[in-house]
């Protein structure tokens, strides 16, 4: 107040005058009340006479200064607030001038080029241990402007990119590796592109699909939804394409796995990503994990001599104890898949956990028909061609190999420059892919 600034006192001389002028005018008007009983009075008798125009009106002079003095205080408190208000706004934009400058400061600090790491370990107050996503670890500082209530161990953090030191938090941001299991896209695989398989295709819908979508139906009967499915049987039957179609027809969120992603190459990034997968479905629940190839990670407990199969185990204890679920996870179910369900750990099997098993079996002969057809119907086949012949063989085909088939037999056709696919090319496709699949058998060298 007291360091009225230029523009403030010419301020004040302005709205003084302007107020003054105003106030000549409320003075005349509030004058005349008193006057005017007088003045009734006197008008007949005063009129006439030539004294009576000159006449000032009778007036206090105390009183009409008293008034002016208490306006012009009025007036005064008025431009003392202005002013207040005008040097508050100018103590304010520096201000704001000052964090961009104190930003851009806190920035070059952090350089911009950063890099990602671990906290390992917090030593004291300005520092820590920090493991980087190459390996080794390293001592820091931590900077001033770091939030130090928000770090704990495990955490991620970013880290200065030369001096490594601890610039930042990276607080509840899902792990990149997770992210990238969310299946954006629907595949284009769908119920109708799978052959047979009707028995499979109704079980995984109860027990995956209906509990997502009618959760009230198994309420009703009193039982527990089952938390997930198992799906096996020999290569190529078709388990990843009907945990395609799944995907491709749910509304719910589905994320896949492949079990051998699951095995990371630092101690402890197995399990942290196992838990970070289950946190991430529940955060996007309802949802649907797909772990395929489980056998990657599920395999019996032996006596593990290397580290690395220890790490393999544990990562596994982790998806028994996410599949437990000491927090109940009503809306997330599970989908594995494995060729060889025998290997697997019973504990991931036992009931509780994954209690339905879902077997694949090879196609029989209708079931053939129809993967024969779904292959087929977009191919342009010449009249000779009899798939019967195919459908009715007794070698074991799967549903890969009919679609090997096909593919073949377009590729043959191809080579001669034919537009239309024959019956020869089908049946020397189907000796090539015999011959390749048997190959691969040992017990073929003993026949
Ligand atoms: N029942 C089926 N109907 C149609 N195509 C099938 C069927 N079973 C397997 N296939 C074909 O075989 C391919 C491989 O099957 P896939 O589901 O990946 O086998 P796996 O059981 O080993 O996961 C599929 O892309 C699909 O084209
Ligand atoms: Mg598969």
């Amino acid at each position: 107040m007291g360091q009225g600034t230029p523009g403030g006192m010419g301020k004040q001389g302005q709205s003084g005058d302007r107020k003054q002028g105003g106030d000549d005018k409320k003075e005349g008007r509030k004058f005349e009340p008193p006057a005017a009983p007088s003045r009734v009075g006197r008008k007949q008798r005063k009129q006439k006479g030539p004294e009576a125009a000159a006449r000032l009106p009778h007036v206090t002079p105390l009183s009409k200064c008293r008034l002016r003095l208490l306006k012009l205080e009025r007036v005064k408190d008025y431009l003392l607030m202005e002013e207040e208000f005008v040097a508050g706004q100018e103590r304010l934009k520096p201000h704001e001038d000052k964090s961009e400058e104190d930003r851009t400061k806190v920035d070059d600090l952090r350089g911009s080029p950063m890099s990602v790491g671990n906290l390992e370990e917090i030593i004291d107050e300005n520092h820590a241990i920090v493991s980087s996503s190459v390996g080794p670890e390293y001592y820091v500082g931590i900077l001033s402007f770091v939030d130090k209530d928000q770090l704990e161990p495990g955490c991620a953090i970013l880290m200065h990119n030369k001096v490594l030191s601890v610039v930042g938090i990276l607080q509840d941001e899902v792990d990149p590796m997770v992210s990238v299991m969310k299946v954006e896209k629907a595949p284009l695989e769908s119920y109708a592109d799978i052959g047979g398989l009707d028995a499979q295709i109704q079980e995984i819908k109860e027990a995956v699909e209906l509990p997502l979508t009618h959760p009230e139906l198994y309420e009703d009967i009193g039982i527990r939804p089952p938390k997930g499915v198992i799906l096996y049987g020999e290569p190529g039957t078709g388990k990843t394409l009907l945990a395609k179609a799944v995907a491709n027809s749910t509304s719910a969120t589905f994320l896949r796995v492949v079990g051998s992603e699951l095995i990371q190459k630092y101690l402890g990034d197995g399990p942290k990503l196992v838990r970070e997968l289950f946190r991430v479905a529940d955060e996007l629940s309802p949802s649907i994990v797909f772990i395929d190839e489980i056998d990657a990670v599920g395999t019996k407990r032996y006596d593990a001599h290397s580290g690395g199969e220890r790490e393999i185990q544990r990562t596994m204890l982790e998806l028994l104890n996410q599949l437990d679920g000491f927090d109940s996870r009503g809306d997330v179910k599970v989908i594995l898949a494995t060729n060889r369900i025998e290997s697997l750990d019973p504990a991931l099997l036992r009931p509780g956990r994954i209690d339905r098993k879902i077997e694949f079996p090879l196609p029989d002969i209708k079931t053939r028909r129809r993967i024969f057809q779904i292959h087929t119907s977009k191919m342009t086949l010449a009249d000779d061609v009899n798939l019967e012949e195919f459908v009715m063989t007794k070698d074991e085909f799967s549903g890969a190999d009919i679609k090997a088939i096909c593919t073949e037999a377009g590729l043959l056709a191809l080579r001669e420059r034919r537009m239309k696919v024959m019956h020869a090319d089908f049946k020397k496709a189907k000796e090539k892919v015999m011959f390749k699949k048997k190959e691969g058998v040992p017990e073929g060298l003993y026949m």
